[in-house]
């Protein structure tokens, strides 16, 4: 039953037509989060949230206006920490802010801070409602700064996992045929998924047309990094009226992202103790129905043993084009970082001192916290790891 799941059969993670609009009482929040990049870029954005009463949460009834809610106070939270740049982030989060985000976090079972699932699969809506879900007819609800380059950074994602859906319908079509032994249909579910992750790069490369690697690298980036392995934040951030400790977090990224996870569960990929831990830390920022998915891919028998262990050769190939598809997207993807954040960094520290002052800290670590380089390939090694030779 995927509905039970969360998971839309054509939209798989995203949300199903998100909501622009909270009701009335909460209009503070709706107005500051529209007006989010034109109140960072004048600086008065942390003055505006100091007027900011406490509202209750209460009012926010169902699931879609949680999720609006949680976007809305994310990427307030997100300007108000990081406004004057990466050099002078906030230390505390208001309490007008960090109660209720506290609050609706719990009632979502995601963390108080921007996450994939906010910025990418909540934070969408067609230009024009009639039409398609294509790059030109899609744009962002609320912005961060970065300009187009923010659009095209969280449409380009939203369209990669969107290609990712007929792949998540394809892993769970394997499981069901697993459990009954059907061969024809493991190997049809393993085909839907390597379409899949085919064209899943392919969209990737929109990156390319929609995103500048200065407005990502020296703008946008700042925005979404969190306060885990920040050096920063080292303490992370103190959320009044909710702890009296800092607390560490991780930003928004799109290791976040549930669909690649489960095709890791799928295809039995064993990743390198710190990356795997890295990976699993990541689930807790999912919604819990979408690591629910992910976690009955884990327990399933595996399927790789079940393919060493059954001699059909169709069957192994379809598992290995898989495999080497995965890889693929992966490869792609250390391109992309190369060229978005080291490059682009070395670029910038070659240039002297842009606006907001680009320092070398956050070139080594991503926006999750993550030593990036080392971790994105031990990931990609691993994968390739589980390609199976025959004979
Ligand atoms: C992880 C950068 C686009 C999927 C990461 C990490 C970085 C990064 C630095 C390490 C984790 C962290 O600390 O944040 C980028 C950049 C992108 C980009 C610069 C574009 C300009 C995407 C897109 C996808 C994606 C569109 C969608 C498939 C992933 C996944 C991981 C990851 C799945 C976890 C590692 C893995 O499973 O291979 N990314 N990313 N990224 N990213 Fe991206
Ligand atoms: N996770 C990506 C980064 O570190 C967005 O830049």
């Amino acid at each position: 039953d995927f509905d039970a799941c969360d998971i839309s059969e054509k939209l798989g993670f995203l949300l199903e037509e998100p909501l622009t609009d909270l009701p009335d009482y909460y209009r503070e929040w709706l107005d500051l989060a529209n007006n989010l990049t034109h109140l960072i870029e004048a600086r008065k954005l942390r003055d505006l949230v100091h007027k900011m009463p406490v509202l209750s949460p209460h009012l926010l009834s169902d699931h879609r206006e949680l999720r609006l809610a949680h976007l809305a106070l994310g990427f307030i939270s997100m300007g108000y920490v990081w406004q004057e740049g990466q050099h002078a982030p906030a230390q505390i989060l208001p309490k007008a802010l960090a109660l209720p985000y506290w609050l609706v976090s719990c009632r979502l079972g995601l963390p108080p801070i921007v996450t994939y699932a906010d910025s990418v699969l909540t934070n969408w809506k067609l230009r024009d409602p009639t039409g398609n879900m294509e790059i030109g007819n899609m744009d962002v609800i609320f912005s961060l700064p970065g300009g187009e380059s923010c659009r095209g950074f969280f449409m380009v994602s939203l369209l990669v996992e969107l290609d990712a859906s007929s792949g998540v319908m394809g892993a769970l079509e394997v499981m069901h045929a697993m459990k009954i032994s059907d061969l024809i249909a493991i190997q049809k579910g393993l085909v839907k998924v390597t379409q899949s992750l085919k064209k899943m790069k392919e969209t990737f490369k929109l990156m390319h047309n929609h995103v500048d690697s200065t407005a990502f690298h020296g703008t946008l980036r700042i925005f979404i990094s969190g306060w885990r392995n920040n050096p920063k934040l080292p303490r992370g951030l103190l959320y009044e009226g909710v702890s009296n400790e800092p607390i560490s977090l991780s930003g928004a990224s799109a290791a976040q992202s549930s669909a690649i996870q489960c095709f890791d569960a799928l295809l039995c990929i064993q990743h390198e103790d710190e990356a795997g831990a890295f990976l699993t830390s990541m689930r807790d920022y999912m919604p819990p129905a979408h690591r629910q998915q992910i976690e009955a891919l884990s327990v399933c028998p595996s399927l790789r043993e079940f393919i060493l262990s059954n001699s059909s050769s169709d069957l192994c190939q379809a598992y290995n084009s898989c495999v080497s598809a995965l890889v693929d997207l992966r490869n792609y993807h250390l391109n992309t970082v190369t060229k978005y954040i080291i490059v682009a960094g070395n670029r910038a520290r070659a240039t002297g001192c842009p606006l907001r002052g680009v320092g070398t800290e956050l070139n080594a670590t991503g926006t999750s916290g993550s030593n990036f380089m080392v971790f994105l390939k031990s990931v990609r090694n691993a994968t390739q790891k589980a390609l199976i030779f025959e004979g």
